[in-house]
């Protein structure tokens, strides 16, 4: 598999993931309870498979590896995706503080935990769309085959470091859980 075809997957797991955490909020809307562990599982998912493995392979090494084919960083699209990552934690900060709450039985947090999940979904998914439409395609067209190649050793390391081995196949296993859940 090549580094921008991964990185393409990786996008349609937290797409999934994105689905679930909206269809949990309209049901928080419609003032059906949800289980604040599946909240639990929903953002720790989004905390480390979405922004400690994902957001950190392209940071430390998409990105980096597009500068030195000459996309510049500041004032171009590298520029906006870390603005956008760095908008994407204050969000999931604030989601895990309502999510906190609501657990706790404060009646007032399901307004913060809609308005911080609802913020980041609108944000990930538009920031998908950019990187699906304009960012990954260039990538292709300006990475050889020998640096993406090496994006996909560090990527690897990455998976290892940051998330543990076999990680990853637990995060898919839920996807898969809280699909049959809250997208049946
Ligand atoms: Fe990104
Ligand atoms: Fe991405």
């Amino acid at each position: 598999m090549r580094a921008i075809e991964q990185l393409m997957q990786e996008h349609s797991a937290i797409l999934t993931m994105l689905d679930i955490l909206d269809a949990a909020c309209n049901k928080l809307d419609s003032g059906t309870q949800v289980d604040p562990e599946d909240f639990e599982a929903m953002v720790g998912f989004l905390k480390e498979f979405a922004d400690a493995c994902h957001h950190k392979k392209e940071e430390s090494f998409l990105f980096p590896a597009l500068e030195q084919s000459g996309v510049p960083r500041e004032h171009g699209p590298i520029g906006v995706m870390l603005t956008e990552h760095d908008l994407g934690r204050k969000y999931i900060r604030g989601l895990g503080q309502s999510i906190e709450a609501y657990k706790s039985g404060n009646k007032d947090a399901t307004l913060g935990l809609m308005s911080n999940a609802r913020g980041y979904i609108n944000l990930l998914r538009m920031h998908i769309e950019k990187e699906n439409g304009v960012l990954f395609p260039l990538a292709d067209q300006r990475l050889s085959e020998q640096v993406q190649s090496e994006l996909m050793k560090n990527f690897q390391r990455i998976e290892v470091e940051e998330i543990g081995e076999g990680k990853h196949e637990q995060f898919h296993v839920l996807l898969r859980k809280l699909k049959t859940v809250y997208l049946s």
